[in-house]
């Protein structure tokens, strides 16, 4: 009974210095393990005198219903402790705010480009295109403007050699595509031109989008109605338009296209130098003689074509006054569109 006594107060300081569940188990084991304290001590019951075994065998089970019992409870709480502690560790603080992502945009040049694209695709138009180093045939020549012709000084040229220049306009694809291909023609040609030129607004490189249509019996009124529908989608509905006529060697008639001043809703400011009027764009109808360069015979067909600067075009809609703005790539700039 001593020896009993002994191990219930052996088994309790024991326990109460358990730290994690492994020491438990250690503890487990040896007192009530298979080959533990109980199990050896129920073993020895049958050694025990008939008349002491009785009481000795129910303090020996209440001693193992403590042990078992004070064991699983101590297992319970150091289970309970572990997940609380990996819980704690695994904590996410969902109130900290995201890291944003850094978000590309397109150049506000490629935004209105796809814009115009956009608008002349809805009305049946496909969209070409021709290199940007281009004969001094393509660029002039076919176009009426031959060697001598004073219309070559308002394009200051880069010449590459005698006979090849950058293209100074997106026009010379309007003749590329006519000597491909027969009316009815729908094209817009937008691309890159070059320029020896450079002021605030003025780079020596910058993007025009050309338009060509060619049928049997197109004319200026259709021109005239394509360009304002055109204008209206770009710059809004009530934007006024204004047709005033022009000179370009290779449509005839020519007008260049004016809408009403978006800065000063036509009363005069500095941006439209105090016309109430801008000029968006030049236009005409198609020259007989660049028809008949591009190998379409002389009656056969009529057209319009038109020019617009792109660049030029999304300053005044975005109120820009510097040109050289969008070519500096400064993302205070940018980010902006
Ligand atoms: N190519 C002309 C320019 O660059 C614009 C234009 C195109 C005018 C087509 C009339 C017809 O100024």
């Amino acid at each position: 009974m001593d020896d009993l006594v002994a191990l219930k107060e052996s088994y309790q300081t024991e326990l109460a210095s358990v730290q994690n569940l492994s020491d438990l188990q250690q503890v487990r084991n040896k007192y009530s393990g298979k080959k533990g304290i109980l199990t050896a001590q129920l073993k020895s019951l049958s050694s025990v005198s008939t008349d002491q075994r009785p009481v000795f065998g129910k303090k020996l089970n209440e001693i193992k219903e403590f042990i078992e019992s004070g064991l699983d409870a101590r297992e319970m709480s150091l289970k309970e402790d572990e997940q609380e502690k990996r819980l704690l560790a695994e904590r996410l603080d969902i109130t900290l705010p995201g890291r944003p992502g850094l978000f590309g945009r397109s150049h506000p040049i490629t935004q209105i480009l796809e814009e115009i694209k956009g608008i002349f695709l809805s009305m049946g138009f496909g969209i070409e295109e021709g290199p940007e180093v281009e004969l001094d045939y393509y660029n002039f020549e076919a176009l009426n403007i031959p060697k001598d012709h004073p219309a070559r000084d308002m394009q200051d040229t880069f010449y590459v050699s005698p006979d090849v220049v950058l293209r100074t306009h997106t026009s010379p694809v309007q003749v590329r595509v006519m000597e491909k291909r027969r009316p009815p023609l729908r094209i817009i040609v937008p691309g890159k031109v070059y320029r020896c030129d450079s002021d605030v607004t003025h780079t020596p490189m910058f993007h025009q989008v050309e338009g060509l249509m060619v049928d049997t019996d197109v004319s200026l009124s259709d021109l005239k109605g394509l360009l304002a529908l055109f204008i209206h989608n770009l710059f809004g509905k009530n934007t006024p338009v204004r047709f005033r006529p022009s000179y370009f060697p290779f449509t005839e008639p020519s007008a260049e296209v004016d809408i009403g001043c978006i800065f000063c809703s036509g009363k005069g400011c500095r941006i439209c130098k105090t016309t109430g009027w801008l000029e968006i764009l030049g236009s005409g109808m198609v020259n007989p003689r660049v028809f008949e360069m591009a190998g379409y015979g002389p009656d056969e067909f009529s057209g319009f074509a038109f020019g617009m600067g792109v660049e030029r075009i999304t300053m005044l809609k975005y109120g820009i006054d510097d040109l050289r703005l969008f070519f500096e790539n400064d993302l205070r700039f940018l980010r902006q569109f």
